[in-house]
């Protein structure tokens, strides 16, 4: 059987999260719809977080009201404490994504606390949704690097990622919040989980800051990872981790395990429809380089 990867979807919630503007209800909520009939089976449609702090998704419940739920996609939501999974499990979502960082200055400035101090708030949360019956993803920022201390020694992640082990987290996703990791740190990083966790429960969640991300999945795929997250177009960011930029682009994610033979179950040609009309709507072009080469051919200039 041929090759498969599982491309989960962030871009409702890590990029709308980083627009300067208020993207209206009714475009998240196309936005969400339009992706579930693209293909994929996994969308991050909306955060649970204080809406003082990301007022860009305050408007998570009504997105999850009003959405079409395709049958057999999952979607989830971010949750950073047992406040915001009360307002999740209010709205059905299917999955709670939990989150902190391995680096103390990250953590505090996202979330308002030490690293020691985040572990008893996120317990509840990962228990109770488990209660719920809920899958849990716990993603781990500043993986590769930190915007505010640089150099994040692997000993420090490696004790964040095994304790979100410990609380029960069923998929660990690791984040290159300011993309600055190289393929030979993406290696080593999931060599040295891979010798304590299976690979199966490992993603990867890459910036592209630096130009560097589809670079790093490829290294990724290589050690053995199968999910990767993306975001249609390459919007988003972190907003307290300053001059991140977006999530790779899943048309770019498409363009490559499409070339490379590699089942993703995604619709291409609608994933670039989707990029275009959310172009739009925004009003500005979005960083993808597969949408790069399509607006030279809108122009007539053809670069391939
Ligand atoms: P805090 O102010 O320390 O919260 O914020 P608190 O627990 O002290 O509570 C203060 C007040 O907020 C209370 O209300 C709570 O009820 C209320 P009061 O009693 O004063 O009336 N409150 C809430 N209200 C609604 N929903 C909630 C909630 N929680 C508390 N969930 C907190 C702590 C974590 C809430 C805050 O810091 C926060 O919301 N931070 C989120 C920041 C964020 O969303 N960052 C971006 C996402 S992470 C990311 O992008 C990285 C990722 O993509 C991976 C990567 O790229 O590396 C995942
Ligand atoms: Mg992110």
């Amino acid at each position: 059987m041929a090759d498969q990867v599982v491309l989960k979807e962030v871009g409702p919630r890590d990029g709308l999260q980083n627009e300067a503007g208020f993207v209206p209800t009714d475009v998240k909520v196309e936005l969400v719809n339009r992706l579930s009939e693209a293909g994929f089976q996994y969308i991050e449609v909306s955060s649970f977080v204080h809406p003082k702090w990301i007022p860009q998704l305050a408007d998570a419940a009504d997105v999850f009201h009003q959405i079409h739920r395709k049958e057999g996609v999952e979607y989830s939501a971010l949750v950073p404490n047992e406040r915001g999974l009360e307002r999740a499990l209010e709205v059905g979502v299917d999955a709670v994504n939990v989150f902190m960082s391995a680096s103390e200055t990250h953590n505090l400035k996202n979330i308002n606390k030490s690293i020691a101090d985040t572990f008893p708030v996120l317990e509840p949360v990962i228990r109770g949704a488990k209660q719920a019956g809920k899958p849990v993803r716990g993603y781990v920022s500043t993986v590769f690097g930190c915007p505010y201390e640089g150099p994040v020694a692997v000993e420090n992640v490696l004790s964040v990622c095994y304790r979100l082990f410990e609380l029960g987290i069923d998929e660990l996703s690791l984040g290159d919040t300011i993309g600055v990791a190289v393929p030979t740190q993406v290696r080593s990083v999931v060599e040295t989980l891979a010798k304590e966790v299976d690979l199966s429960r490992i993603a990867l969640h890459f910036h592209d800051t630096r130009g560097m991300a589809v670079a790093n999945v490829v290294a990724g795929y290589d050690a053995g990872v199968r999910v990767f997250d993306g975001s249609v177009g390459g919007l988003g960011g972190c907003p307290y981790a300053p001059g991140a930029s977006g999530n790779v682009a899943t048309d770019d994610l498409l363009y490559l395990f499409d070339g490379m033979g590699i089942a993703t179950g995604i619709d291409s040609q609608a994933v670039a429809d989707i990029t275009r009309w959310f172009e739009e709507k925004l009003g500005r072009p979005l960083p993808s380089h597969a949408r790069a080469v399509a607006r030279g051919r809108e122009r007539g200039a053809s670069c391939d």
